[in-house]
């Protein structure tokens, strides 16, 4: 059987199964949560979304998820039609429903909503957005470091579709990872249209260098929660940081690397293209790291 490890697994959890789903106002049963074949989303990957994680009460970073939410609907003009509140409210209302306190992880889903015909000018979708919410008892239980390979899809440029954009339109990050997956690694590194490292297909990337903990510029990547809340804690507590080009020569030889995002937090990796990065396994600073990411939610929750 293949060893294969995603950076979004979770423990099985049969509550899943059962979990209620927001969808335009109403709260059902999974099983019903059903959207039209003719929803933009659906058709043509016309939405964008956020992930975001339950901690002991609270969801961490919400400000600045609901904000980075509004910002990429503004930028594909998309309207909302309901104010943050109101959203913030579906989102406590559906954890409430679920009877969730911790280990929760919502996807928020907007899409430009459903068509009047099957084709892809937006002026077709007439009838408001759809508005859904996923949420899933989620603790995060990844078996080992994970392992990376590099593939010919690239990170953009802003003016093609900006990888800022949490689209659900993804399928440059999926193609990219079948090619991982198909050169027998886990995930993705993609390469920036300069060659530089960039960043996975689902998650933002580190490495370690002598102490020092370097990432892209963030020029074609998503520009991660968790990533921004890594480099502050690194400035916060004199670890030398560092938002740079670099190449897979710096990358295979580096100490440590590891991934950040939502789902995950820091996830340590293993190797690059066959190629042991450290001792393959959790290295110091990615350990470190995760410690002060750690308190920063207990602070932000207090
Ligand atoms: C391509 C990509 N990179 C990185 C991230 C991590 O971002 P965050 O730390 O805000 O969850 C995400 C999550 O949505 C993503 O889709």
């Amino acid at each position: 059987m293949q060893d294969h490890v995603t950076t979004h697994q979770a423990e099985e959890d049969a509550r899943n199964n059962e979990i209620l789903i927001y969808l335009n106002g109403q709260i059902v049963p999974k099983a019903q949560a059903m959207i039209s074949v003719y929803d933009s989303g659906f058709m043509l990957g016309d939405g964008i979304w956020e992930g975001l994680r339950l901690y002991d009460g609270c969801w961490a970073f919400m400000d600045e998820h609901f904000d980075r939410l509004f910002e990429a609907a503004k930028a594909i003009d998309i309207d909302i039609g309901m104010s943050r509140e109101t959203l913030v409210s579906a989102l406590l209302e559906t954890q409430k429903a679920n009877a969730m306190t911790t280990d929760a992880h919502a996807r928020l889903m907007i899409t430009r909503g459903v068509k009047t015909r099957p084709f892809q000018h937006p002026s077709l979708s007439q009838s408001g957005p759809t508005i859904t919410i996923i949420m899933e008892h989620s603790r995060p239980s990844i078996p080992r470091p994970i392992r990376l390979a590099t593939v010919p899809h690239l990170r953009g440029l802003p003016m093609t579709q900006d990888p800022k954009l949490n689209s659900h339109s993804k399928l440059n990050c999926i193609l990219a990872c079948i090619a991982a997956e198909k050169a027998g690694a886990d995930e993705a590194l993609m390469l920036d249209i300069n060659g530089f490292v960039n960043t996975t297909n689902a998650c933002n990337f580190f490495i370690v260098r002598k102490g020092a903990v370097w990432t892209s510029t963030g020029d074609y990547c998503m520009n991660g929660i968790t990533r921004q809340k890594v480099i502050d804690l690194c400035r916060a507590n004199d670890i030398p940081v560092f938002e740079r080009n670099f190449s897979l020569v710096d990358t295979y030889g580096a100490d440590e690397a590891f991934l950040t995002g939502t789902f995950g937090a820091q996830t340590p990796v293993a190797s690059i293209d066959g190629r042991q990065i450290g001792t393959g396994q959790m290295g110091p600073m990615t350990l470190r790291l995760r410690d002060l990411y750690k308190d920063l939610i207990k602070q932000e929750c207090a």
